[in-house]
């Protein structure tokens, strides 16, 4: 077989992106509808959500903004449930919504690791329980979870952070396991992206230069640097992959 390069297509297919509102996760979702698809976000920042909704419009896709808090498991299964018959069905589940919360051991409070994990771990555990359950039923799909460099390797980031991303990583190849062939599922894991996650910290010139020195390709990333690994994952070219964890970090992990 040559080259198709409609394996990157994602013409007809309609995706779920969490943490649709700013940052990588929006980033994304404009990436899936560049190439073909029709986006469902979800978010709590409604503004954010309507205007995304008008930029994907203007690629001449369709958008649903599902505003939802998904620490709230009940709040995100009604979130999977609107978007799910949106379209009658969900070929791709991209989960982007995360926060770090910048205390270390000794000093962090229970609060700051339950709204770490609250949201990277639990948040993405029952949504893509919500999700996968109806992939399975519907006979396909494919989920990409936004985890992190800090899931693999140890870095600046947070403790708290680096363990609920590291858990998100066996998550993400434990799901291949048990769903496999019917629901393929990878990670991505960015290195050092200026987003509102980050930028106060990578003011700080010596975290800026811990980075870019610490970073082959020499530059913090940007929101885009991270759409064409997701669109690899979820589209039909790499149908062939699943329960990876594709490192997207600018050349971090490999010295
Ligand atoms: N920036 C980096 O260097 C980097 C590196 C590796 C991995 N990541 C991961 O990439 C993902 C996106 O991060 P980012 O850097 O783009 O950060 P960001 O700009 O702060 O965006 C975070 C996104 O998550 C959403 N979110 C947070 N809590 C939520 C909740 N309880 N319910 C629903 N949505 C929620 C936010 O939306 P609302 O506030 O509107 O709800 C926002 O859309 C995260 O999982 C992060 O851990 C980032």
């Amino acid at each position: 077989m040559g080259v198709d390069a409609s394996r990157f297509d994602l013409a007809g297919a309609t995706a779920l992106v969490t943490g649709a509102s700013r940052g990588i996760g929006r980033a994304i979702a404009l990436g899936l509808a560049a190439v073909g698809a029709d986006v469902a976000g979800i978010a709590r920042t409604e503004t954010a959500l309507s205007e995304l909704g008008g930029e994907v419009r203007a690629l001449g896709r369709g958008f649903l903004a599902v505003p939802a808090d998904v620490r709230d498991p009940e709040a995100g299964e009604s979130a999977v449930e609107r978007a799910w018959g949106w379209r009658g069905r969900i070929d791709i589940l991209v989960n982007a919504a995360g926060v770090i919360v910048r205390s270390d051991p000794p000093g962090v409070t229970l609060e700051e690791f339950d709204l770490v994990f609250d949201t990277n771990v639990r948040g993405t555990f029952f949504l893509t329980q919500a999700v996968g359950a109806r992939m399975l039923e519907a006979g396909g799909g494919s989920i990409v979870t936004v985890a992190s460099l800090a899931g693999e390797v140890v870095t600046g980031a947070a403790v708290t952070y680096q363990a609920s991303k590291a858990a998100l990583v066996q998550m993400t190849r434990a799901l291949a396991v048990r769903w496999a062939p019917t629901v393929r599922v990878n990670a991505v894991g960015p290195g050092y992206v200026r987003t509102s996650l980050n930028s106060a910290w990578l003011d700080e010139p010596d975290n800026l230069r811990y980075v870019t020195e610490r970073t082959p390709l020499g530059r913090v990333g940007t929101p885009e640097d991270v759409v064409g690994a997701v669109v690899f994952l979820a589209s039909p070219a790499s149908a062939f992959v699943t329960g990876q964890h594709l490192l997207v970090d600018g050349g971090w992990s490999a010295q």
